[in-house]
């Protein structure tokens, strides 16, 4: 007996759908490619102030005035490093050694008296914390590297000033050491209220929850402690060199 012609009577079909997961992964990749953006814009647009406080600042007969537009663009442009580093990776967190190398930098480039020979230099790991606080990082650095070099070293030819970064797991340490004149006889921490050191205890007690302290020894020691944020449950890691 002849067998039955096959005959189709159906057919099973599994479609794994990835479109879904495609769309997705594309809407993320354009977003973070729209937040880098956006960092590069900010980036500019500081970059922009800062040049016009400068130029405003060159045509000042007053000293007093001069050098407090110079101490804006330092501060300005610190925060500027900052999301200049994020307008180049897709990252949550960046290193503030980084930060710090740039300010350095920065720092070395604006010192008022290039006759005095002071030395810059940056110890320490990489140290990776989001945003908030590596701006707030960025702003403390330029601060007291701002004072070593204007403060440190009237009264001498010139010496060297470290930036140390120290990783000790849960906290971070920033300290910027110079080996320049110290501070005046009369000086006091808690009754100081000029403008940059009250910059940098407002943001280390407000915003980084931390503790500053000037201490003295062959110059200043300007310590900053301060515990890691936990940025969404991931935590700021760090990597050692
Ligand atoms: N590294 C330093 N070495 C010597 N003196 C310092 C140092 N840092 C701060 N000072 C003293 O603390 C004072 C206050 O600093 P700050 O609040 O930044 O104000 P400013 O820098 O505008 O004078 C300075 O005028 C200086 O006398
Ligand atoms: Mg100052």
């Amino acid at each position: 007996m002849p067998l039955p012609k096959p005959r189709l009577v159906g057919a099973l079909l599994t479609v794994h759908d990835e479109t879904e997961v495609r769309r997705k992964e594309r809407e993320l990749k354009v977003k973070s490619a729209m937040i880098q953006e956006i960092h590069h814009r900010v980036k500019n647009n500081l970059q922009v102030i800062a040049s016009l406080l400068r130029m405003q600042g060159r045509r000042s007969e007053s000293e007093e005035v001069r050098r407090a537009l110079h101490d804006s663009v330092g501060r300005i442009l610190s925060v500027a490093v900052v999301h200049e580093f994020f307008s180049q990776q897709e990252a949550r967190v960046i290193n503030i050694k980084d930060v710090s190398q740039r300010i350095v930098s920065h720092t070395r480039q604006g010192i008022l008296q290039p006759d005095k020979r002071i030395r810059l230099t940056l110890s320490g790991p990489s140290i990776y914390l989001p945003a908030q606080q590596a701006t707030t990082c960025a702003l403390i650095i330029n601060e007291l590297l701002q004072n070593a070099v204007e403060h440190g070293y009237e009264r001498k030819p010139g010496g060297t000033i470290s930036v140390n970064l120290r990783d000790d797991g849960d906290k971070v340490v920033i300290a910027v050491v110079d080996d320049g004149q110290g501070l005046p006889d009369d000086f006091s921490l808690e009754q100081a209220d000029s403008l940059g050191l009250q910059i940098v205890q407002t943001l280390v007690q407000d915003d980084l929850k931390g503790r500053f302290e000037l201490r003295e020894g062959d110059g200043v020691s300007a310590i900053v402690t301060f515990p890691k944020q936990t940025l969404g449950g991931e935590g700021a890691w760090s990597e050692r060199e």
